[in-house]
């Protein structure tokens, strides 16, 4: 039972709310009775509601606070890697070498991928757009894994998640080299995840080397969005799986969910506005626009809606950003000679600065990829393959406790009844 009361007073009559209290965030208020009492709650885009209770990851923004299971992004990305924050976040603790080898070696048994899989991306022409083709590869999952699937059974659940972590990369790599109509490469057991996934994007065979700094920069940008708690594409899965839809048709619905420049396109974004800009001698020109209220362009890849402090995954991936560049010629780049000088005007401006703008996670991020060579058409699909887990990871959450279908309410605004006319 509640300890806490909220009291909501309508038409001079009192009602008495519960109020929880979570492990560590805001109250909340419970208003689930209030229908019995005939009135509904009114919260579009839903910035006060909670839809669900979750014990997977916390964010504070005005702190500038992410943390997975307790622990913060800042020191798994120091210490852990993207494998084993999908255990964590699946299983909800840090695996014994034991457990993380066990885990390790489940993946590799399903880094297989199936003919039917190969028909369907084949099927698409060489432009077509790879968010889609993703929609369609995991929507074909859902078909092929169709009976085998309870989704009651715990050791089912697990292994569905097991079967999304290890296929989603390699069908990521495979559209890109279907777009650019190149020989498929299948993933190599003795190399770690990040590393493996630039190899099969853009190796030229077997055994051609990737470079350590590379690697560990893919591996980093999938572990900072393996989650973020119920934004638009995770609620998109979890309101999907609240009908006991297929789990493969739920992730698919995610990435559909991701695909919008709203959520998932940001850091396609930046790049299109370094090609805007240009040159290195426009930026303060660009600057001054941005700065200008009249005009809507604006920094892409600064500020953040939730982080009014810096995005703790913006400060982690600076770093990698500066290891990235310094690794590779960027001389001969000018895109990524801009964004150093645009990151280091924008920090010292005086607007950014009283605004608390700072460079958010998308900035540093399309800038690695595009360093990476990997072309802004891809960008999304990346956040598809670190996003994977949380999607699982939450969906699993939900089906593991009791549930109710989701079933938004509305406020009808229509015609109240009208009389069909006679001819
Ligand atoms: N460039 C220039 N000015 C900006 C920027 C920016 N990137 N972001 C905010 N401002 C200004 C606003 O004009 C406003 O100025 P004012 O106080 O003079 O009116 C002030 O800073 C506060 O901005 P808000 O609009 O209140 O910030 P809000 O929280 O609504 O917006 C958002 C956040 C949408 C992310 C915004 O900062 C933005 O458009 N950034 C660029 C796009 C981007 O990078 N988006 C990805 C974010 S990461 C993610 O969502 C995954």
């Amino acid at each position: 039972m509640a300890e806490k009361k909220a009291r909501l007073t309508i038409d001079g009559e009192s009602i008495d709310l519960p109020v929880y209290s979570p492990s560590v965030g805001p109250d909340v208020v419970d208003v689930a009775r209030l229908i019995s009492l005939g009135y509904f709650t009114y919260d579009p885009g839903y910035l006060s509601t909670v839809s669900c209770e979750s014990a997977i990851t916390y964010i504070d923004g005005d702190a500038g606070i992410l943390r997975h299971r307790g622990y913060s992004i800042e020191q798994l990305a120091e210490h852990s890697n993207f494998l084993e924050v999908c255990y964590l976040l699946l299983y909800g603790k840090l695996p014994t070498d034991e457990e993380f080898s066990n885990f390790q070696s489940a993946i590799q048994l399903e880094q297989t991928i199936e003919d039917y899989l190969i028909s369907v991306l084949s099927g698409f022409s060489r432009d077509a757009h790879p968010m889609g083709i993703m929609c369609s590869l995991v929507g074909a999952m859902s078909a092929h894994y169709h009976n085998e699937i309870d989704i009651t059974d715990i050791e089912n659940r697990h292994k569905t998640a097991i079967r999304l972590i290890a296929k989603i990369p390699i069908l990521a790599a495979m559209t890109l080299r279907h777009i650019r109509n190149q020989e498929f490469i299948m993933p190599d057991p003795n190399r770690g995840y990040g590393e493996n996934f630039l190899h099969m994007m853009f190796s030229e065979n077997d055994s051609s080397p990737i470079s350590s700094v590379l690697a560990r920069a893919m591996d980093r940008i999938f572990l900072l969005h393996a989650d973020h708690e119920q934004n638009a594409s995770t609620s998109t899965v979890r309101l999907v799986g609240s009908t006991d839809a297929n789990p493969y048709a739920c992730i698919a619905s995610g990435i559909a969910a991701l695909w919008g420049p709203s959520h998932g396109g940001a850091n396609e974004a930046v790049l299109q506005m370094l090609k805007e800009i240009g040159d290195r001698s426009k930026i303060s020109e660009y600057l001054e626009r941005a700065k200008d209220p009249s005009d809507p362009r604006r920094i892409m890849g600064f500020g953040h809606r939730v982080y009014k402090n810096y995005d703790p995954r913006a400060k982690v991936l600076q770093e990698t950003y500066r290891e990235v560049l310094d690794s590779l010629d960027i001389e001969s780049d000018p895109t990524l000679q801009m964004a150093q000088d645009l990151e280091k005007v924008a920090l010292n401006d005086e607007y950014f600065v009283e605004r608390r703008l700072y460079p958010n996670v998308d900035f540093y991020s399309g800038i690695i990829l595009k360093a990476l060579g990997i072309p802004t058409s891809m960008f999304t699909v990346i956040f598809v393959v670190g996003r994977t887990p949380g999607w699982i990871a939450q969906w699993n959450e939900m089906i593991s406790h009791g549930y109710k279908i989701g079933r938004p309410r509305q406020m009808y605004t229509g015609d109240v009844i009208r009389d069909y006319p006679l001819k």
